[in-house]
């Protein structure tokens, strides 16, 4: 796909500043994309408050345009999507193209397989990079017609008639869950997913809002029955709590006040972070906990704690997977032993986040010890400020940023452009609370 040529960014950090005070982070980005596809196949007009507008979230916009649906805001700021039905998608033109998103790729894949049509799904040279065998078996399972490239992207799809199937993931990701269910929406019968492990549950809870059939057996097993129509949204996008947990662990980490987070989604398949923390001894209190659209919300108040070293394994990993970058920066601050197990899914981010976190630390002087499927820490460690590279990957640019945060001397992220992939606003964020930290032009 075409690259634009846009200067780098650069994010420099210097230690010292205590944080305080109230934010509001961006829109969670899981249920933007989903909202923009979702909303797309309903019959009517989808109305979107707070919805994401940042990198990845624009080129799921883009590709919904591209296949005929109308996007505009209207005079209050939200977002208008005018659905086109099941069945009622535009043959695009040209490749799709999903930038870094490997949520958009994977999600449109199921959405496309079962349309009428031929289309091409295509990224960034990083998306090309990710695995896609993860979904395009299984749709082929269904009877979709795709060819892969050597197992990644470009996704050649020829639209075709599917059946539901019953599949048993082998790996805990909500982005297959949510391929199947959307192809499963245009399928013959039932499309069932059982899942290893809690993936996060947009997707079933926006299917829900709409009026689909989808049951939810022993917290594992999902079952979405072919509606006929899907009604259109209402929503309000909480703010992202993958987002959030960036802040929440500089202000555990620097400094004395107290910082609170206003309006983030606490979806409890997304906050492993927060049972995380809190056995590591950080006070992180919930309030003005209520429900927004079907996903629960809730202030985050927390103040800087001294933590201790923890294990972690099991369910917890897919309810954090998007906050271990953050989170070993906790750990290089906590008293003893972290140790990150069966985690092998953070090697096919953006990045390998548990490779290009310890190279990059290990430049701040850190000592981690990395792990097929996991990381261990010792701490707590002394870092020492350098110049850190952010790999075009948002979670690792911001971590580094925390990490600079607590370094003796300043610390200069390079290419940090990708910040603005999920989180735009990040650095005037922690700014504004206190942090001395701002965005440069690169070379
Ligand atoms: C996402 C699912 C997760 C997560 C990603 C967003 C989603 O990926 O890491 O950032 O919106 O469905 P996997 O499904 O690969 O675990």
């Amino acid at each position: 796909m075409t690259q634009t040529l846009t200067q780098s960014i650069q994010v420099q950090v210097t230690p010292g500043g205590a944080l305080s005070g109230t934010c509001r982070v961006p829109g969670d980005k899981s249920i933007s994309h989903r909202a923009l596809i979702l909303g797309a196949l309903a019959d009517g007009e989808s109305v979107v408050r707070g919805l994401l507008d940042a990198g990845d979230t624009r080129a799921t916009r883009h590709v919904m345009q591209a296949l005929g649906v109308t996007i505009e805001p209207d005079d209050s700021g939200a977002l208008v999507i005018q659905g086109r039905g099941l069945a009622g998608l535009h043959p695009p033109k040209a490749p799709l193209d999903c930038g870094h998103a490997g949520t958009a790729i994977r999600l449109l894949a199921g959405v496309l397989t079962g349309q009428s049509f031929a289309s091409v799904l295509d990224g960034s040279a990083q998306l090309r990079r990710r695995p896609m065998r993860r979904v395009v078996d299984p749709l082929r399972q269904m009877g979709a017609q795709i060819a892969d490239t050597d197992g990644r992207a470009p996704l050649r799809i020829t639209g075709a008639l599917l059946r539901g199937i019953a599949y048993r993931m082998p790996v805990a990701s909500a982005q297959v869950k949510s391929a199947l269910l959307l192809a499963g929406l245009r399928a013959s019968g039932p499309t069932a997913v059982i899942e290893p492990g809690p993936a996060r549950d947009h997707t079933e809870r926006m299917l829900r809002a709409m009026g689909a059939d989808v049951e939810i057996a022993d917290a594992c097993c999902v079952t979405l029955i072919p509606p006929e129509r899907l009604r259109p949204l209402d929503l309000r996008v909480p703010g992202d709590f993958s987002s959030a947990a960036f802040v929440l662990v500089a202000a555990l980490l620097a400094g004395s006040g107290e910082v609170t987070i206003e309006g983030v989604g606490v979806n409890p398949t997304r906050t492993g972070l927060l049972d995380i923390l809190a056995s590591m001894g950080a006070d992180i209190r919930l309030t003005n906990e209520r429900d927004v659209a079907g996903e629960p919300v809730a202030d985050l108040v927390a103040c800087r704690a001294a933590l201790r070293g923890t294990l972690i394994e099991g369910d917890r990993v897919v309810r954090t997977i998007d906050e271990f970058p953050a989170l070993m920066i906790a750990a290089l601050q906590a008293e003893g032993v972290t140790e990150v197990r069966g985690a092998a899914e953070l090697r096919v981010k953006e990045t390998d986040r548990i490779a290009v976190m310890a190279a990059e630390l290990r430049k701040l002087g850190a000592a981690i010890d990395e792990r097929p499927d996991g990381f261990v820490i010792a701490g707590p460690q002394r870092l020492t400020g350098a110049v850190v590279d952010g790999h075009d990957d948002h979670r690792v640019a911001m971590a580094l940023a925390l990490a600079g945060l607590l370094a003796d001397g300043p610390t200069t992220i390079t290419d940090a452009r990708c910040i603005e992939d999920s989180f735009p606003g990040f650095v005037e964020t922690l700014h504004a609370l206190g942090a001395r930290i701002e965005e440069v032009a690169g070379e």
